[in-house]
């Protein structure tokens, strides 16, 4: 479902150029869960962002689902980021003004569904990912670490994507609740036939993708 072919990244900074993707070449078929492992600066959130669009390769090309991401015009990239991919961070990333539920309702309100349909998905979503029913009206500040990664997860399915990109989702965790957001990313994964591409410092994580892709100074070094 994802293929990327010989896909590279510079950044300038000041008279230097950094290399921080270099010539990454992988692929990751449908329902799989793969992780992506190596050193910091390695250059696996490089990697993710350029996944999901965040940011442009200086060369290569990413097949996702059969369309490349490089040939699509910022209406379609909009789109792309908007359905096709849920994206999962290690600080959570959840809006701090809004509630769990809302947080959750949100992609699907740009997605242009009607406020009935975003709350009754919302409401099955945090269920889904174990967020008891008391705390949906909670706002981020007022929700453990893990139970922000919980809504997190759900906001990133939403809109039922393709990929799921996750960045170190359980660095700012305990590794027991590490374990448990873990094992539900897996369960998702296989429940609904998502992909999900994991960058993690963490053994256990890495142990029990399907595969796993280890990078050094932007380069991938084994597979
Ligand atoms: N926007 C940027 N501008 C300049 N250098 C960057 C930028 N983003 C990342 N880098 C550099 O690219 C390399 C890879 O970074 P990154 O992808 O964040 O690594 P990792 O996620 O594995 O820690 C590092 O040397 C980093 O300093
Ligand atoms: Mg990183």
């Amino acid at each position: 479902m994802l293929r990327v072919t010989n896909i590279s990244k510079q950044f300038q900074s000041g008279d230097n150029v950094v290399k921080a993707v270099q010539d990454v070449r992988l692929s990751v078929p449908e329902g799989v869960f793969a992780s992506i492992i190596g050193q910091s600066g390695s250059g696996k959130s490089t990697l993710l962002s350029l996944l999901g669009a965040l940011d442009q390769p200086t060369a290569g090309s990413i097949v996702v689902d059969g369309s490349d991401i490089a040939k699509m015009s910022d209406n379609q990239l909009i789109r792309y980021r908007r359905d096709k991919i849920g994206y999962v961070f290690q600080a959570y990333n959840l809006i701090p003004n809004l509630s769990a539920l809302e947080n959750v309702m949100l992609p699907m309100e740009l997605a242009g569904l009607s406020r009935g349909k975003r709350r009754l998905r919302a409401v099955e979503l945090l269920e889904q990912v174990g967020l008891d029913a008391t705390k949906h009206t909670r706002q981020p500040s007022r929700l453990s670490g893990g139970e922000q990664q919980r809504v997190a997860i759900a906001r990133a399915l939403a809109n039922r994507p393709k990929l799921i990109l996750a960045d170190e989702p359980t660095g700012n965790l305990d590794s027991a609740t590490g374990k448990i957001i873990v094992a539900l990313l897996h369960d998702l994964a296989a429940s609904e036939h998502t992909t999900i591409i994991a960058v993690t410092h963490d053994q256990q994580i890495a142990k029990q993708a399907a595969l796993t892709f280890k990078l050094a100074d932007g380069k991938l070094v084994q597979v």
